[in-house]
């Protein structure tokens, strides 16, 4: 079915001026982006975005380096959406990252992994809601 997920590309790749390489690799895999800004997040942000995370040794860091640089957010849109975009993106650590996906070709490490993309159809919907409106989704 047609879904939409929510997709960051972080500021590991933002600096590095990636921003174009990654959606094109979106586009490729026939996902459609309907909505995107670019933002710089403070860390409080960052933490409220990633507080599943709240418990975990890396949260600090995590939340440190995600207001580090300015983010790109965005909503993705296509056939099996989230499941592709996590295809697409290839595993949480570059290192275990299938060749061709967007950690493999771009990540530097399993922190900077230069994009996040939801799990799940809920939380899909619970990380688009934080971001955008329902104006600013444009299919
Ligand atoms: P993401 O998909 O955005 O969801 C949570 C993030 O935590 C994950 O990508 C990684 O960037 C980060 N992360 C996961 N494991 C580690 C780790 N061991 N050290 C630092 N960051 C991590």
């Amino acid at each position: 079915a047609l879904e939409r997920t929510f997709s960051i590309i972080k500021p590991d790749a933002t600096r590095r001026n990636l921003t174009g390489k990654i959606n094109a690799k979106f586009e490729e895999a026939g996902l459609r982006i309907i909505a995107q800004k670019r933002i710089h997040l403070t860390k409080a942000q960052a933490g409220e975005f990633y507080k599943v995370h709240a418990s975990r040794p890396f949260y600090d860091e995590l939340c440190e380096f995600m207001a580090s640089a300015p983010i790109v957010a965005q909503v993705l849109e296509g056939e099996g959406a989230i499941l592709k975009n996590r295809e697409v993106m290839g595993a949480t650590n570059p290192a275990d990252a299938a060749p061709g996906t967007i950690r493999a070709e771009f990540a530097e490490s399993v922190g900077e992994n230069s994009v996040h993309g939801s799990d799940a159809p809920d939380t899909a919907k619970e990380e688009i809601a934080y971001f955008f409106s329902g104006l600013e989704l444009v299919g």
